[in-house]
């Protein structure tokens, strides 16, 4: 969603906010702007443009500086069409201040009315131009005609910020101040880039990778003042406090494509090592077992454990269902599944032997958030299975598993699944260890998961095939994906990849639901892929898929044998190497992301960036 950066120092702003906007266009946008000052011209100069931030860098005359201090945005729309006048940044009073905005401002109707009351002009439909303004109202009632000072500046946004019900992430920079910016959060985040003589701003690391390797991140109810030589930090309740500084890590250094075509494709071909990146250091052969470093509950407390509540939105929501057949299945703990948006607003019975966790590979999903929040409001232990460190998420909860799958640019997410996937199975086997799992079943689940990275680049092999028959399909309109047990959410997934990306419609299901309403979309027309390897129930698929077939359905079929029975039936038969059926998902996932990504290519979408998504959704 949208992204926020900010410069002040003695270079040219704009190298670094460009360049900074190119790293977060990942997120999803649909405008951009920025806005600099320099410190002998007396005014801010805004460029803006409804499109992409290439778009915004040819609109900036080339090679001229225009400032040293500066901010920049990248909009995903919420309040008001995708246009020039709609993008960031926005001014404040008659050009005094300029402000970028993530986040949502719940009761900006009402400040808007007021303000307008006090003569202030509204040029957009966003509810950022009244937080501007309202800044503006505050620091002009504030001066009350004498000099500005710095401190008039701080005390006008803090103001303001109290008078905001929502969420937010704030850069302002003020008219008066060639060098200073303020940055204020409220459940919307913000890093601060600490350099020497200059410093950074950004909503994400990624912009700060190769200008900063120290950041500070701000938490919730922090205002920062920044200068080119010092960061001062100031906390609604606690005053001033001093700002913790974090190396930046490695992780978020990766962030170019390296040869391939699209993120999305780097990052499938990437799933061998994230999933190695995962089991690292987490098997215990001795034992049998899992370990995992930030639990933050003793094993005594974890044998306590009567419910786990897997939460989550989107791809992470299809983990957590994988992650509840995994964990009833090794463990025979009770799992329930709840979408973070539904769980938020709920009010589930549950005992305290109940704990919760939040799956998440961005750490700053709104409704992941505020579901982990309501929970541990009600006394849950909170955890989280997330994969960027430092992010709201792992913030908020009590403690947590991280990916270490690396950065996930490609909106589709993939590595992200895969390796949320190995944690899952990780957990199981841990909690399964805690409860009856013999040690040679413990053993058989380790052996199976260290072979998994080579035979997750086994079934990268499948990549030619997938793109012939891409080629057939991709003018289709709708697909159907069918699996059972634990490949129903498998089935999920596959669909939810080719939507996002293709805008083709397609839908998942258990593959024995097919005759309970569904099957009444196949035709010739609809193709149905079905995931049938060998298992508990493949015979139960194989009679659906006949199903499908006796109606002129064309299948393509997912297999991990030689199959003559799937081979006679099916139009089209991908190979994928054998494993135990709880870890089928993640190898059977790999040609699913590979045909949404060819089906995408083929009809011209944007794989990376498709229509109307973002990376992280930060509003509700
Ligand atoms: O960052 P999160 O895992 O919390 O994101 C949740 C969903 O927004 C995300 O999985 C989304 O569905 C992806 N675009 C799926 O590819």
């Amino acid at each position: 969603m949208c992204g926020i950066v900010g410069y002040t120092g003695n270079n040219d702003a704009c190298a670094f906010l460009i360049t900074g906007l190119q790293r977060l266009e990942y997120r999803g946008y649909d405008s951009a702007g920025i806005a600099t000052l320099s410190s002998d011209s007396p005014r801010i100069q805004t460029t803006k443009v409804a499109g992409r931030v290439a778009q915004l860098e040819s609109a900036l005359a080339a090679g001229t500086i225009r400032g040293r201090l500066g901010i920049g945005h990248t909009r995903w729309a919420t309040h008001g069409a995708a246009t020039e006048i709609n993008a960031h940044p926005h001014s404040g009073g008659r050009s005094v201040l300029s402000l970028v905005h993530n986040g949502v401002i719940e009761n900006y109707e009402s400040l808007k009315t007021d303000l307008q009351a006090k003569g202030f002009e509204f040029v957009s439909q966003t509810d950022t131009e009244v937080i501007a303004h309202l800044v503006a109202d505050h620091y002009a009632q504030l001066q009350a005609g004498g000099e500005p000072t710095v401190e008039h500046c701080v005390e006008a946004v803090q103001t303001a910020v109290s008078q905001l019900r929502g969420t937010y992430g704030l850069l302002v920079m003020f008219r008066d101040f060639p060098d200073l910016l303020i940055a204020a959060r409220c459940g919307s985040p913000l890093v601060i880039g600490v350099g020497k003589g200059e410093q950074f701003v950004a909503s994400d690391t990624s912009p700060l990778v190769g200008f900063a390797d120290r950041i500070v991140y701000l938490a919730d109810h922090q205002v920062a003042v920044i200068r080119p030589e010092s960061i001062q930090v100031l906390h609604r309740d606690q005053g001033r406090v001093r700002p913790d500084v974090h190396v930046l890590s490695s992780d978020s250094v990766d962030v170019n494509m390296e040869g391939f075509n699209h993120f999305m494709l780097k990052e499938i071909y990437e799933q061998p090592q994230s999933i190695q990146n995962a089991l690292r250091g987490r098997l215990d052969r001795d034992n049998a077992t899992a370990k995992f470093g930030g639990l933050n509950l003793t094993p005594q407390q974890l044998r306590g454990v009567q419910r786990i509540v897997l939460t989550g939105c989107g791809t992470s929501w299809h983990s957590a269902l994988v992650g509840e057949y995994l964990i009833e299945e090794l463990a025979r703990v009770p799992v329930e599944v709840e979408y973070a948006s539904e769980l938020r607003y709920r009010n589930p019975p549950t005992d305290h032997a109940t704990i919760v966790f939040g799956i998440t590979q961005s750490g700053e999903t709104a409704d992941t958030l505020a579901a982990l929040r309501e929970m541990k409001r009600k006394g849950h232990h909170t955890l989280a299975i997330c994969n960027v460190i430092g992010s709201s998420i792992a913030q908020a909860a009590d403690g947590g598993i991280y990916l270490h799958a690396g950065p996930e640019i490609g909106v589709a997410s993939t590595k992200a699944f895969t390796s949320q996937l190995t944690v899952l199975t990780m957990l199981a086997l841990y909690f399964g260890r805690l409860r009856h799992l013999s040690f040679e079943a413990g053993q058989r689940v380790i052996e199976q998961l260290e072979r998994l990275p080579h035979l997750v680049e086994q079934a990268l092999a499948c990549h030619d095939q997938v793109k012939e028959i891409a080629a057939h399909y991709h003018t289709a309109n709708n697909f159907l994906y069918l699996g059972r047990k634990f490949n129903f959410p498998t089935a999920l997934e596959g669909a939810l990849k080719l939507k996002e990306i293709s805008y083709i419609h397609a839908e998942g299901y258990p593959a024995a639901e097919m005759k309970h309403g569904p099957i009444a979309l196949v035709d010739e027309h609809t193709p149905s892929v079905f995931i049938v390897p060998q298992g508990t129930v493949y015979e139960k698929v194989l009679s659906n898929l006949q199903e499908v077939k006796a109606r002129g359905g064309p299948v393509i079929a997912i297999v991990d044998h030689d199959d003559p029975q799937v081979a006679r039936l099916a139009d089209n038969v991908i190979r994928i190497p054998q494993v135990e059926d709880f870890l089928q998902p993640i190898v059977a996932s790999i040609p699913l992301q590979l045909l949404s990504y060819e089906i995408a290519l083929l009809r011209g979408c944007d794989v990376d960036k498709p229509r109307n998504l973002a990376k992280s959704v930060t509003v509700e």
